[in-house]
């Protein structure tokens, strides 16, 4: 399993002031950032596009760890991954190519991923095991920060880490959405290594305390 990351998402920031608040994220010892792109469509909310990400790549070195919540994001994978994405996640409910859009990602010099809604079974994942960097288990259904986690997932982030496991895999795993720190330890227990969170780490009263408490599970 690998050490805990914590991804704080810019979706929680003051959208008039990214660049700042960015640097509030450096500031708490993070090295990743995670960007929602929402295209209301496949989720009822927008949000950023390619140029919001290529105006924030030159002020800052965080890994950047672009969620893309799109109907048709083979369309997006290029834009964003030239605007300075390191990484690039797709969903497995749209229907489209996963397989090519998966290839196209690593083509293109970005890690990839693939990410499952809280309905959707894991098994679904499965075909793309061994093609990932990161699988990222959604605890809310996506579209707005500030939701309540759904603990029933962790079922399946546990099926993830066992298969991993049994096929001597490295991807990560992800959850995201009211990740906070009283649940974080379960989602640990469950072989989560990858923690978003939004609205937690933006209104913690010591993001740096909450980072750390995060990247120091066991
Ligand atoms: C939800 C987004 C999340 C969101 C998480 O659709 O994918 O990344 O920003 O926000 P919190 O941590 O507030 O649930
Ligand atoms: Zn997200």
């Amino acid at each position: 399993m690998g050490t805990p990351i914590l991804a704080p998402s810019m979706l929680a920031a003051d959208h008039t002031r990214l660049a700042e608040d960015i640097k509030g994220v450096e500031q708490a010892g993070c090295s990743w950032l995670h960007v929602d792109i929402m295209d209301g469509h496949f989720v009822p909310n927008l949000t950023f596009g390619p140029q919001t990400v290529a105006d924030l790549r030159p002020k800052t070195k965080l890994f950047l760890d672009v969620h893309l919540m799109l109907d048709n994001p083979q369309d997006f994978v290029e834009p964003f991954i030239k605007a300075g994405a390191d990484q690039v996640t797709v969903h497995v409910e749209p229907d489209y190519d996963v397989s090519a859009c998966l290839s196209k990602i690593k083509e293109l010099g970005a890690k990839c991923g693939v990410v499952f809604n809280p309905g959707t079974p894991v098994d679904a994942v499965e075909p793309y095991l061994d093609a990932v960097d990161i699988i990222l288990a959604m605890t809310v259904q996506p579209g707005f920060g500030g939701q309540s986690f759904q603990a029933s997932v962790l079922k399946k982030t546990a099926q993830l880490a066992a298969w991993r496991q049994e096929k001597g895999l490295d991807f990560r795993i992800e959850v995201d959405g009211g990740v906070n720190a009283e649940n974080a330890p379960d989602c640990r227990k469950a072989g989560v290594d990858t923690f978003v969170a939004g609205t937690a780490f933006f209104k913690a009263a010591d993001r740096d305390a909450f980072r750390l408490n995060i990247e120091s599970l066991a």
